[in-house]
């Protein structure tokens, strides 16, 4: 649309946000929506929402309604209910701790068994390696390697993020959109 039409588009998009508990979601949402962060952690009961609006272009507004899930709804039978309708996700895991990276591809394949694009396209995924300021167990030292991981379990890419130190949280959630955007 040319500016002279003043028509602008706008889109609602719901974004999953899904991980191992305590792995930083809440916090990467508080830093995108908010831009605060606190060392305090309270666990999210069930699922939380967020919403950010993004001035994508002079004629394109997108609404982007985050769906923050409670890590322990891994072990629950709610996610294919949270799960409706979601556009795109984020996997989060924390580079501190091995056990929430292994976890990762438990998100991936809960995510897509349960919610498909029109078509039964695979939503896209992101991949987002948080708590980058804390000292890394070794697990994306290996650039390639992380690369090569994410093309295997069908990741649109990954992102080392912090929520503490703002780090890549924007860049993450605009490479997400833009490639929602392309799907749209
Ligand atoms: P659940 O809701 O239980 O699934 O956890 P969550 O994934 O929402 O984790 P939350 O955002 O509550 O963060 C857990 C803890 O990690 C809190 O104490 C946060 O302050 C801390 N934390 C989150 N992100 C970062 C980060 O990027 N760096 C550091 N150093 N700490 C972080
Ligand atoms: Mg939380």
């Amino acid at each position: 649309q040319s500016e002279a039409t003043g028509e602008t588009k706008e889109f609602l998009f719901k974004i999953l946000v899904v991980g191992d508990i305590g792995t930083g979601k809440t916090s990467i949402i508080k830093r995108y929506v908010h831009n605060i962060f606190s060392y305090f952690y309270r666990s999210t009961i069930g699922v939380d929402f967020a919403l950010k609006v993004l001035q994508w272009e002079q004629n394109i507004v997108v609404r982007v309604q985050l769906w923050d899930i409670a890590g322990q709804e891994r072990f629950g039978n709610m996610t294919r209910v949270y799960y409706k309708d979601a556009v795109g996700a984020m996997v989060v895991f924390d580079v501190t701790r091995t056990s929430t990276f292994e976890a990762v591809s438990k998100w991936k394949s809960d995510i897509d068994s349960k919610v498909r694009l029109p078509g039964d396209a695979m939503i896209p995924v992101v991949l987002l390696a948080n708590k980058c300021d804390l000292s890394k167990d070794g697990l994306v030292r290996n650039a390639a390697q992380m690369d090569k991981y994410c093309e295997e379990k069908g990741f649109i890419g990954w992102f080392e993020t912090s929520a503490k130190e703002n780090v890549n949280i924007d860049k993450a959630c605009r490479a997400l959109v833009a490639k929602i955007l392309e799907n749209d």
